[in-house]
């Protein structure tokens, strides 16, 4: 073959490609336009307003695990030396950056943590969301966050454009690189929430996304230092991990390197450890349990994209006995790390959901 024709080969495609990323980056926003003006921010901002009256709920009501809540050695020692101390919410104002809703936390605060973000409790009922720094080799971001960075009006307000001009303003080109990277990431959680938000809003709890600063106090002397970082703040959720309503049963079939290395359990669940509760309840959360196994399944044939339901990220709400989803993390098939037990990445989290559903033992 000539190389001119390889040439106009390897074009045709590139063209190609970038026409279905405008394509599907368009979709995208009109979809989440449509769910904008069913659930706006007032919605968000009503739902918020009522939790901001209450006053945070005790530990021991929360989900909290202190297994799956724990940070690693070095970790602790560092968040003892540099406690955390505030946050604000960062938007473009007057020109310039402006720092608004001030968001008290502390290291007492700190009630969960998962891959990507630590979690603390603000005084009143809700809780608040600090992003890790992640490289951008990460498995998160995948097609979502190229659509977002493909067409950014999209998925970010005018004043969150506004901002990351301002910030980027005589910055050397990696510097603006890093800011509008963040920018990016902000657009695609806010797309991984609306596209699970759109399929099943009265399970996904209302979820603010913003641009944050989150200040640690100095080691020495007055004074903090400061972070820019995508947050997000919801309504504090009382109840327990779907993770705590198993109790480890025996180890699952796996060869010896993945036994060694990451180990699972099946597990048994006993939903009678958290009391009688009507058969009524139980058909409801069975349902809504069902439809969350149909959206994961249309998502992961029809989109490619695996919903991140572990254990850990579905929660049962005590005494109400609801299923509620927080965390809504989008992964494209290819980057998701399977247990490799079934053909498909999202059949782990079906049939723990599954085992569960049968453990209440509807039935009979
Ligand atoms: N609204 C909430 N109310 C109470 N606890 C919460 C809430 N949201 C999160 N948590 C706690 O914080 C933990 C981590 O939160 P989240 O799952 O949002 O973080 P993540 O980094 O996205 O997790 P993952 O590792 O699954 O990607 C949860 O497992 C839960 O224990
Ligand atoms: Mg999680």
């Amino acid at each position: 073959m000539k190389l001119t024709d390889i040439y106009t080969r390897v074009r045709d495609r590139v063209r190609l490609a970038q026409e279905h990323l405008s394509d599907t980056s368009q979709q995208a926003g009109d979809m989440m336009r449509n769910v904008i003006d069913t659930f706006s921010d007032e919605w968000i901002e009503q739902a918020f307003s009522l939790a901001r009256q209450k006053i945070a709920p005790s530990v021991d009501e929360l989900p909290v695990d202190f297994q799956l809540r724990q940070s690693s050695m070095m970790r602790r020692i560092y968040e003892r030396l540099f406690p955390v101390s505030h946050v604000f919410r960062v938007s473009a104002k007057y020109g310039r950056e402006y720092l608004e809703e001030y968001m008290p936390i502390n290291n007492s605060s700190y009630i969960g943590r998962g891959s990507y973000k630590f979690v603390y409790s603000l005084p009143y009922q809700m809780v608040l969301k600090i992003s890790k720094e992640i490289l951008p080799s990460d498995p998160i971001f995948g097609s979502q966050f190229r659509l977002v960075d493909a067409e950014q009006s999209r998925f970010l307000g005018p004043e969150e454009i506004e901002l990351q001009n301002i910030l980027s303003r005589g910055k050397k080109s990696y510097r603006q690189e890093r800011i509008r990277f963040k920018f990016n990431r902000l657009g695609m959680e806010r797309l991984h929430y609306w596209r699970v938000r759109e399929a099943l809003p009265d399970l996904v709890l209302p979820t603010k996304y913003f641009m944050g600063i989150r200040y640690r106090n100095k080691l020495f002397g007055e004074g903090h230092s400061e972070k820019m970082t995508v947050m997000d703040s919801q309504i504090m959720l009382m109840g327990k991990h779907l993770k705590e309503f198993a109790m480890a049963g025996k180890q699952s079939h796996q060869n010896r390197f993945w036994k060694q290395f990451s180990p699972r359990f099946d597990f048994v669940f006993d939903s009678g450890r958290f009391g009688r509760i009507k058969k009524k309840v139980l058909i409801k959360i069975t349902e809504d349990f069902r439809r969350l196994i149909r959206f994961t399944e249309m998502l992961a044939v029809r989109d490619k994209l695996i919903l991140d339901i572990h254990t850990e990220n579905v929660i049962i709400t005590l005494p109400d006995f609801e299923l509620k989803i927080f965390d809504f993390h989008l992964f494209d098939e290819h980057l998701y790390e399977p247990s490799l037990k079934f053909n498909r990445p999202e059949k782990d989290h079906i049939e723990v959901i599954e085992k569960f559903i049968e453990s209440l033992n509807l039935q009979q």
